[in-house]
């Protein structure tokens, strides 16, 4: 029998019709999207509702960025761009570097010093972005990246450009795809709250139904939880360590419109997700995106027959994160040793 083998399109060819570029726009593509949405028993069984996981860890530079950064990049090259910029908690910057590597333009990231994870600075860095580490956090580098575009010929490709949220939407698109109509219940963790602006955007638009948006911040950086602004916000999931999201009164209204809610977890609550997933599911996310996974062991959402729970970043991002917490055993180079080590 002949394998069947699945083709991998660019994002833009999948859903070029519900995209707003020109026909004859370049396409900037590393083949983004398209990608899994793994059923999770263990947390079905484990919270009573019927759970799946879209990875967007799987996309190529690791996270869902490279949906937004797709569409943005291909717009702004088509715009004869020469140069991007952006303030970023890591994923974007990673996106960012790699995208205008593809497009044979320059790449400018603006990240919060020593509160990005080391795997995001090592991809910004070899995909040959100019990396300003900022003494200072997110929320301030973005100000000054939003005054350096007004000065500067650069283009700016954080969520505030709506490009971004184009190519993010179509992650509902596909979750659609695949289950026939949306689920009753979407998770997702927020931070500068372009992503879950994306999703709802996505359902909307693509008419079968819409879920029940249930947003979660960590707790020293929960902003929208709060109602005000944070900051000093502090997490140890470093990529929604925001104080202030940009896009803040349109996640409201989604998680409004949709009868959601947003709720905050501790940084423990996220650990001993992420570990559970990785160690039950087989699926290592990164802390950000086991914000959802908490949250819904927390409260698993009432008369959802079906979850979809967003994880937005491969865990081998933050390894130092996930190594902080644990004990390797060490062992000589001897049989027995090692036997008695094995068996435990
Ligand atoms: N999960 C991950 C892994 C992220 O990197 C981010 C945001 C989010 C969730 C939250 O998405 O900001 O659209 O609400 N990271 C941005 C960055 C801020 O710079 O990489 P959001």
């Amino acid at each position: 029998m002949t394998p069947v083998v699945q083709e991998r399109v660019p994002l833009i060819e999948r859903y070029r019709d519900r995209l707003p570029l020109d026909p004859d726009a370049p396409v900037v593509s590393l083949m983004e999207g398209s990608t899994p949405l793994l059923h999770a028993p263990r947390l079905s069984e484990r919270i009573g509702v019927e759970t799946h996981l879209k990875v967007e860890g799987m996309n190529p530079t690791g996270s869902f960025k490279d949906r937004g950064m797709t569409v943005t990049v291909s717009w702004a090259k088509g715009q004869g761009a020469e140069a991007i910029i952006c303030a970023s908690t890591g994923n974007t910057a990673a996106s960012a570097a790699a995208y205008a590597a593809r497009a044979g333009m320059r790449g400018a990231v603006i990240v919060p010093e020593g509160k990005i994870a080391r795997g995001k600075l090592a991809q910004a860095v070899m995909h040959g972005a100019r990396v300003i580490s900022l003494r200072g956090n997110f929320d301030q580098a973005l100000e000054l990246v939003k005054q350096i575009v007004e000065r500067q010929p650069v283009e700016l490709v954080n969520s505030i450009n709506p490009y971004r949220i184009e190519g993010q939407k179509t992650a509902a698109f596909e979750v659609c795809d695949d289950l026939g109509a949306a689920p009753d219940a979407l998770a997702i963790p927020v931070g500068n709250a372009g992503n879950v602006t994306a999703w709802w955007k996505g359902f909307v638009e693509y008419g079968q139904g819409r879920p029940v948006l249930y947003g979660f911040q960590a707790e020293g950086a929960a902003p929208i939880v709060l109602g005000h602004a944070v900051e000093k916000p502090e997490t140890v999931a470093s990529a929604i360590r925001i104080g202030n999201p940009a896009r803040w009164k349109e996640a409201e209204a989604a998680l409004d419109e949709s009868g959601g809610s947003i709720a905050a977890v501790s940084d423990e609550e996220i650990l001993d997700a992420q570990r559970w997933l990785a160690s039950t599911e087989g699926v290592f996310c990164e802390p950000a995106s086991a914000a959802c996974v908490a949250g819904v062991l927390k409260s698993p959402p009432r008369d959802a027959a079906l979850l979809v729970c967003v994880l937005t970043g491969h865990g081998l991002k933050d390894p130092e994160t996930a190594l902080e917490a644990v004990e390797v055993t060490v062992c000589d180079p001897d049989y027995a040793a090692v036997e008695r080590a094995v068996l435990g």
